[in-house]
């Protein structure tokens, strides 16, 4: 609705991990350098945790995006898979032929792939989202995936994103294991109080919002206040103060806007 009257090309502020608006905060940087790293060094493991909503959907499409070709990836985004299935994501996310096989055959297709690959010199990673909610069983079997290996090096880099739930779940006696095999982790924090300011902007600009469109300095600490600083609260909270800056007919968005938007955003 506000979408037209200022002039905006996309909805500034959607909830979807949408790539093209990404704002490279101190903290999603380095965030993005442990990955790389993690996935470079072959450490086997990789853990990135974050709460709810601090942008970690965001960096992987980033990383997908982004990464260089030397570096194969699959993405797995739900979870709730049986042993089998896993396998034949992972292959297919990989481009490899989808044969409606058993486990072995999968396994098999699977190594001979990172050893091709491994031997060209490339890397292979496989991001799982929303890890935390994977049964004891499920990871037990991602470890296991994580033991093909040459004598020399990790032939699969694993990256595991969830919430902070997953690090309990990593302490279980079941997952001793998987727990020590981590090789690099990750918990991103929410964006600082200028970070904030910055990002707000950031998503403006890249929506094509016109210039004279502006959140006060008030109005950004408010913001900061109310959401501490997690992207997607940010989101909603901006959401719901153009609506309301397009009801009032106007360009500025105030503190006072943004304490009433709180309140209607229920996260007051
Ligand atoms: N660094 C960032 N740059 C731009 N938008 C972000 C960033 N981090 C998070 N967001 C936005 O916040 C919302 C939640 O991000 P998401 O990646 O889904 O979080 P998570 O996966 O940690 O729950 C999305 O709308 C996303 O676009
Ligand atoms: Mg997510």
């Amino acid at each position: 609705m506000y979408k037209e009257y200022y002039g905006f090309k996309e909805n500034a502020f959607n909830i979807t991990a949408d790539p093209a608006f990404y704002f490279e905060s101190s903290r999603h940087k380095d965030a993005y350098a442990h990955l790389l790293y993690g996935i470079r060094h072959r450490k086997g493991i990789i853990c990135l945790t974050g709460e709810v909503g601090t942008g970690k959907t965001t960096l992987c499409r980033i990383l997908l995006n982004k990464i260089d070709p030397t570096i194969r990836t699959a993405f797995i985004l739900n979870p709730n898979f049986s042993q089998i299935q896993l396998l034949q994501l992972i292959n297919k996310d990989l481009g490899l032929p989808s044969i409606r096989n058993n486990k072995l055959d999968l396994i098999t297709l699977l190594n001979q792939f990172l050893i091709d690959e491994t031997s060209q010199g490339h890397n292979v990673a496989v991001i799982i989202d929303e890890a935390q909610n994977l049964n004891v069983h499920q990871l037990e079997q991602i470890r296991l995936l994580s033991n093909l290996e040459t004598e020399k090096e990790k032939l699969l880099q694993i990256i595991l994103v969830g919430q902070p739930e997953l690090l309990e779940k990593l302490r279980k006696p079941a997952l001793r294991q998987l727990n020590s095999r981590i090789g690099v982790r990750y918990h991103i924090q929410p964006l600082d109080k200028t970070d904030t300011g910055e990002y707000i902007n950031h998503r403006l600009k890249i929506a094509g919002g016109p210039e004279k469109l502006h959140f006060t300095d008030e109005a950004i600490h408010s913001v900061y206040e109310f959401s501490k600083g997690t992207p997607r609260l940010i989101n909603i909270l901006c959401e719901h103060a153009l609506l309301a800056g397009f009801t009032n007919e106007t360009c500025t968005i105030d503190k006072d806007i943004i304490l009433r938007c709180a309140k209607e955003a229920l996260i007051s």
